[in-house]
């Protein structure tokens, strides 16, 4: 079992990140220097992955033209022997195949993944949630298709949140099969205390076997009256294996402000133009508080 493909839904509305969304898609936000959608092609590409299928929206064209060159650009930059900076502008649209469609009415991430059908045929494929950045030594997607292929299995990533924060993502019913690796026997999207399996929280990253999208095609709205991809999961691993794998690496949840803030941080701290002056700026500041 080989996983190839990817999908990336990115068809939100960024309703959490206004106003500065109503004319910026929120995976093209900038993360110090690159989009965010930039980090998480880069993390699927680290994986191995060929084909990417991003699910767009009206108004996120400029997702498309950002994965494309920009033969101006490109021409000016040449004529003031800017080399650095051209391959830098070049990179994004070499990074793998990349593929769009919209997603005509926005119902959902289930209903999202479900525009993917044709794109992804008769295979396994990776999805990696468009606005979930996570830093990792071993890309998460690459974590994740090593258990699919291991147990010929779904996978999800996971990780233990707080009681408070579980309402916000799908909570998973596990039992362990080996260290970090569990089965997957139930889960459900945004649950109260009460009805959580287990702290064990989805956080963006799937393999998921192609079966999912007969299900998809008649999955009733659930949470927030949307087609959920998990409800269409649950069903999933009643019929079929599925494994979770609690991932080694740090997400962030760039959809928000203060975990867009988070990220941008961290990025910027790590990086060489920035990383030394930040540390400098940030000990001036605390020093002050
Ligand atoms: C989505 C998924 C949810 C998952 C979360 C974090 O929720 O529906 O199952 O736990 O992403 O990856 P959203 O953040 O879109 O509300």
């Amino acid at each position: 079992m080989k996983v190839k493909k990817a999908v990336i839904p990115a068809a939100g509305l960024g309703t959490r990140m206004l106003p500065v969304t109503k004319t910026v898609p929120k995976e093209m936000l900038p993360m110090v220097d690159r989009p965010v959608l930039q980090y998480i092609v880069q993390e699927a590409v680290a994986a191995g992955i060929e084909d990417i299928l991003i699910i767009t929206n009206r108004g996120k064209d400029v997702m498309e033209d950002y994965f494309d060159y920009a033969p101006e650009l490109e021409d000016k930059l040449m004529q003031a022997g800017k080399d650095d900076l051209i391959e830098l502008v070049h990179k994004p649209a070499n990074l793998a195949n990349i593929f769009f469609v919209r997603q005509k009415q926005t119902l959902g991430l289930g209903h999202a993944i479900y525009q993917a059908r044709r794109f992804v045929g008769n295979e396994p494929f990776a999805v990696l949630l468009g606005d979930d950045i996570i830093r990792a030594k071993t890309p998460v997607t690459k974590q994740l298709i090593a258990a699919a292929e291991k147990y010929h299995a779904s996978a999800v990533g996971v990780q233990q949140v707080s009681d408070e924060a579980i309402h916000r993502y799908s909570s998973v019913a596990v039992s362990p099969l080996e260290e970090r690796v569990f089965s997957v026997s139930d889960m459900n999207e945004k649950p109260t205390i009460e009805e959580k399996f287990s702290n064990y929280a989805i956080l963006g990253r799937y393999v998921l076997m192609p079966e999912v999208f007969e299900i998809l095609a008649n999955q009733k709205p659930g949470y927030g009256g949307e087609i959920q991809l998990t409800d269409a999961l649950e069903t999933l691993c009643h019929r079929e294996d599925m494994v979770a794998v609690d991932f080694e690496g740090r997400r962030y949840d760039t959809g928000n402000l203060c975990g867009f803030l988070e990220a941008t941080l961290d990025m910027a701290l790590d990086h060489p133009e920035t990383g030394a002056w930040l540390k400098a700026y940030m000990k001036d500041k605390v020093s002050k508080f």
